[in-house]
């Protein structure tokens, strides 16, 4: 195993160039496989995320290749309807590969993905939308088994508990594409990611309307074709690098990114006193020596993104009062808070809330990371802290951070890769 060596206090500054959006390129790698022919995808980020979901379809039967952030997908040798356990536990989003095997091959056996430390992860709501699509539904021992002749549109409600579901919209939008007559989705996901997955399919032939709103109205096709297409940057990795310059008092400009897929971590940064410029294509936030506390509510987009949660959290332990962080997207989500009170800061729990006491300074730590956004609120408390922080299991950042450290390092991070 690996860990990072981080010698904090050091001011970040310089720029640093947004990959390939992981939550775009995930459903949009996975629904290639409806088309008939050869795709192309441009800016997929090279990340173990990206590489366990090209397995998938590896083992499935497809034929892929996968060079400097290209991928080539022909899915015609597919001969396999089975995604096991052994991936699909490492990679819950597998599960956007359930829509796209139903709507191309009527079939799909799935092993249920399990929890994770974020909380819960249910399928309630991909499965609603398939069946209301036409598709048998069975489970056994822990495998969901789906089975359809022929999909045929319908109307139907995809909202739960905690607002709209990015990837159950994926699936369900997905295999609507090549049902037969219109499928109307209400509360759908409005994530950037989504909107992007939309483009592709229409790009491949799909008929979709409304996208980026809670009402998609899909008209079925009877077949969709292979294309190019050049996936969206990340916001989240940005949002990440924006608050590792603010964290450590320094200057960052990022570019290759979409200022407007994060207008609420804007607004917030404003809130706490911190400028925020931006163009077209990159964002430049420039630190102060103190900012002020504030409050944080996760919601589905455009509300503040959960993926960001950890990483705000870090930023807030050292501001200027008490920020209240309420977690409306995944309850649980803060498996962050011991490792970061380890660090020196000053954060309780209250069921769904963390109440974030701003302190002084950060004291580095022996530290472990333990979910993909948690491990880089860490990173970006070690970045701050004073003296060395460690932190080990760092296998849950190369998830989804493309070349992190060497981005860091880039702009004066003193961070290193070392063998535990
Ligand atoms: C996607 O996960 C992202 N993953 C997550 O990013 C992100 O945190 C999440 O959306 C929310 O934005 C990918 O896109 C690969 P959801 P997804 O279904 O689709 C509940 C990261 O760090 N729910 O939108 O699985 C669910 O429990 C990852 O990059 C149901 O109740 O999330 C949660 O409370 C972590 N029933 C809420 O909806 C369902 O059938 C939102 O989850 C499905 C979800």
């Amino acid at each position: 195993m690996e860990k990072f060596l981080i010698e904090g206090g050091h001011p970040l500054n310089g720029k640093i160039k947004a990959s390939g959006a992981k939550n775009a390129a995930l459903p949009i790698i996975a629904a290639s496989i409806m088309g008939e022919g050869k795709t192309i995808l441009h800016n997929i980020p090279s990340l173990k995320d990206t590489e366990t979901m090209l397995k998938i379809l590896t083992f499935l039967g497809a034929k892929v290749k996968f060079f400097n952030n290209t991928v080539e997908i022909e899915p015609s040798g597919i001969k396999r309807f089975t995604a096991p356990y052994e991936y699909v536990s490492t990679m819950r989003a597998s599960i956007c590969l359930l829509g796209p095997m139903l709507a191309k091959y009527g079939k799909a056996k799935f092993s249920m993905p399990g929890g994770c430390v974020i909380g819960p992860r249910p399928i309630d709501l991909h499965l609603k939308g398939l069946k209301k699509l036409g598709v048998e539904i069975k489970n056994e021992e822990g495998y969901v088994i789906g089975k359809v002749k022929k999909l045929k549109g319908n109307r139907i409600f995809l909202g739960g508990n905690f607002g709209s579901s990015v990837l159950a919209t994926a699936n369900v939008m997905c295999a609507a594409t090549l049902a037969e007559g219109e499928t109307i989705i209400e509360f759908a996901a409005c994530e950037p990611e989504i909107v992007d997955l939309a483009r592709f399919l229409k790009k491949m032939g799909a008929k979709i309307y409304g996208e980026g709103s809670h009402i998609l109205r899909i008209v079925g096709v009877r077949k969709l074709k292979g294309t190019e297409y050049t996936i969206i940057p990340d916001r989240i990795e940005t949002g990440t690098y924006m608050l590792a310059g603010l964290i450590t008092k320094g200057k960052i400009k990022i570019e290759n990114c979409i200022p407007f897929h994060l207008m609420a971590l804007m607004d917030r940064l404003e809130e706490a006193g911190i400028g925020v410029k931006y163009g077209n294509d990159y964002i430049e936030v420039e630190g102060k020596d103190k900012w002020k506390a504030v409050d944080i509510v996760t919601l589905p987009y455009p509300g503040f993104p959960t993926d960001l949660q950890a990483q705000m959290m870090a930023f807030l332990t050292l501001a200027d009062g008490i920020s209240v962080i309420t977690e409306k997207v995944f309850p649980e989500r803060f498996i962050h808070v011991g490792e970061l009170n380890r660090l020196g800061a000053n954060i309780t729990l209250d069921g769904s809330k963390a109440i974030v006491k701003g302190v002084k300074n950060l004291l580095g730590a022996k530290v472990m990371a333990s979910d993909l956004r948690a491990s880089a609120a860490l990173v970006l408390a070690g970045l701050a802290a004073e003296g060395e922080t460690q932190i080990s299991r760092i296998y849950h950042l190369d998830r989804g951070y493309e070349k992190f450290e060497e981005k860091l390092s880039k702009v004066g991070a003193k961070i290193k890769r070392v063998r535990e």
